[in-house]
């Protein structure tokens, strides 16, 4: 019999394992494809080991629902603090999160005020603790040079717009973006730039629709923007684009290897002749085109991070004409649920909506998740692709009521697993208020 392997010096003065608390069974989405796995998770909620056989003391099987990570939605706009009332917070966002598959958000800055300095962050981060029900990372916005070092040391990243949109009155001069992006390189926290150019803007006449609002906040818009971000971008900046609408964006920032995402809303709604304001958004939803070459690059992979840009805004402002009601679309809670019923359709491959939704957005952000493998947070999900439901904005949990994607085919994850603990059963929200503010934990690979 072959002696015993002998323990490196590092295993002599590891801890002893963590026991395994229970055990996750069924078809499972593992190293890029289902397998029929158990999934062992400690008691702190981190998967200890993943293989055809677990011992534990409790066991639970899926039966023939799938298991698949848990999302992150790396693009979220919650409102709090000095959001209109009744329209979002940091609770009812993060409640839709968990009931739509996301285990973490990356809440933006441009609240009221702005997160321009580290008091503002703290603020925020009050407002986290003990009232979010999954974990929150929060950008902060690098307008104020003063505030940039102490914002890098406790932000989880930052945004920076360079065109006007909600909140958002003055974006930086040209000539200030070099210098800027070299001081934000120089920080090492993960970038994220809402990339228009507003030189390229024509607004003279209001828009009535959006066909003209897409043609006011053109396609030229966003090209000029990352033609600029391209030229003015030290290499050492952990970059990514937020909500890139168009094929040739996909295609240049593939070149260029830089991290960026594509929204549910720009991947399937195109623009039309119709004064519905719901469907008015920063940027634009393009002609059907346009929206089609978006897709089929995201079908074959090629788009690195699926977010929802959930920018909620109450009914009645966007009742107001189309000139005047405010762009945003809520989106955190049908982010997964929508590309689901798209993979059961036969339309989208499960690998590459994992990897978009799940792993790749993490790991931009620094956080062990997003896989299904030993040492990642658990994470996780139980979907049944049988429960297919037609999404209607009443029976969402957005508190605006309302959706751009009524009608629209959705699958919810019938459980959801935070840090090992369910607080999602048979769809409904049964967990607490255990989520927490999260930093980046390692460098995050855009480049
Ligand atoms: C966002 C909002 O309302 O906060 N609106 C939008 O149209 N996406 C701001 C933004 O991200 O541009
Ligand atoms: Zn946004």
């Amino acid at each position: 019999m072959a002696p015993p392997p002998r323990r490196t010096r590092e295993e002599e003065h590891a801890p002893p394992p963590e026991p395994t608390a229970w055990v996750l069974a069924g078809r499972a989405f593992v190293q890029g494809r289902l397998q029929s796995v158990e999934i062992a998770i400690s008691e702190e909620g981190t998967i200890l080991s993943v293989g055809k056989v677990r011992p534990g003391p409790r066991r639970h099987d899926v039966g023939e629902a799938v298991i698949l990570p848990s999302a992150t939605d790396l693009h979220v706009h919650f409102r709090e603090p000095g959001g209109p009332s009744g329209v979002e917070s940091i609770e009812s966002g993060t409640l839709q999160a968990a009931l739509g598959g996301v285990a973490l958000v990356g809440e933006m800055p441009n609240t009221t005020p702005p997160v321009t300095d580290s008091e503002a962050l703290a603020d925020k981060a009050v407002r986290v603790h003990r009232r979010a029900a999954v974990d929150v990372l929060l950008y902060a916005s690098p307008t104020n040079p003063r505030a940039l070092r102490s914002l890098a040391r406790r932000a989880g990243a930052f945004k920076l717009y360079l065109s006007p949109t909600t909140g958002i009155a003055e974006p930086p001069a040209p000539a200030d973006l070099a210098p800027l992006l070299g001081r934000l390189g120089e920080l090492g926290l993960p970038v994220s730039v809402h990339a228009e150019d507003p030189t390229e803007f024509e607004t003279e006449v209001p828009a009535k629709d959006t066909v003209d609002w897409d043609a006011g906040r053109p396609p030229a818009a966003e090209q000029t923007a990352i033609e600029r971000l391209l030229r003015d971008a030290p290499p050492s900046l952990r970059l990514h684009v937020a909500h890139v609408t168009l094929g040739s964006s996909v295609a240049r920032l593939r070149r260029a290897g830089i991290s960026f995402e594509a929204t549910p809303h720009h991947l399937l709604l195109a623009d039309r002749r119709d004064s519905d304001a719901r469907r008015k958004v920063n940027p634009p939803l393009r002609a059907e085109s346009e929206r089609k070459l978006l897709w089929e690059a995201f079908v074959r992979g090629e788009v690195p991070v699926l977010a929802s840009d959930h920018a909620p805004h109450s009914a009645d402002a966007k009742a107001l004409p189309f000139a005047l009601a405010p762009s945003g679309m809520p989106g955190v809670e049908t982010l997964l649920p929508l590309m689901l019923a798209r993979v059961r359709a036969g339309q989208l491959p499960l690998p590459i909506l994992t990897a978009s939704a799940c792993d790749r957005p993490a790991r931009w952000l620094g956080q062990p998740h997003g896989r299904i493998a030993a040492g990642h947070r658990a994470h996780l999900l139980v979907v049944d692709f049988r429960q297919r439901t037609r999404l209607e904005g009443r029976h969402l949990h957005a508190p605006c009521g309302w959706t751009a994607f009524e009608g629209r085919e959705g699958i919810f994850p019938r459980e959801h697993y935070f840090y090992g603990r369910r607080i999602v059963a048979d769809g409904e929200f049964v967990g607490g208020a255990r989520g927490a503010v999260v930093r980046p934990e390692f460098a995050p690979t855009s480049r």
